[in-house]
């Protein structure tokens, strides 16, 4: 099965990896984040995306509902799941790409009920590469796992498209052929 029908690495980078991480680590207090889907999360603002032309004409294109900063703390794991809410997610690690973290996903069609106790499935892991940014087809299981002594950071936007308005599919196709969406980023 192709990783396609799970995730797809946009051909444009996020550029800020290490300016965020560092602002996350040194200017931040606790009491910014707030929990949201069993989450800690930091908004962003629109600062980041008036630096990236990519970001600017997607919002035009299906405006964010959110977008910001998600923790998953040290030694812990979010269970497989779908999205209840998104049908497609951007994201881009922030934290160091070679900490002990993983994002896996299974195929949800071949998982019946009777299946899901006590049986192996195979899973397809997104292995985050640094500064690359990804859309998520967060409508088939997945799970992620933060096994690293530090807090697992990634970036991710919710569009105010639900999942009834705007499927990962959709996005990806648009992303492979929309022109301005493909723009290779300026040397
Ligand atoms: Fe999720």
């Amino acid at each position: 099965m192709s990783d396609d029908k799970f995730y797809f690495k946009l051909p444009w980078a996020l550029q800020s990896r290490v300016e965020i991480l560092n602002m996350l680590e040194n200017d931040i207090t606790e009491s910014s984040w707030s929990e949201y889907h069993g989450f800690n999360v930091l908004p962003l603002g629109t600062a980041p995306m008036l630096t990236s032309p990519h970001l600017t004409e997607l919002h035009k294109r299906h405006p964010f509902k959110n977008m910001g900063i998600i923790r998953m703390d040290p030694y812990t794991n979010y269970d497989w799941h779908t999205d209840g809410v998104r049908g497609v997610s951007l994201n881009a690690l922030i934290s160091d790409p070679m900490a002990r973290t993983c994002c896996l996903f299974r195929n949800s069609h071949s998982v019946t009920p009777m299946r899901r106790a006590h049986s192996n499935f195979n899973v397809t892991e997104l292995v985050y590469e640094s500064n690359a940014a990804y859309l998520l087809n967060v409508q088939l299981d997945h799970m992620v796992l933060n096994l690293s002594s530090k807090p697992r950071y990634m970036f991710s936007i919710e569009f105010m498209e639900d999942k009834t308005k705007l499927t990962y599919e959709d996005l990806r196709r648009e992303s492979e052929f929309a022109p301005i969406l493909n723009v290779t980023t300026e040397k």
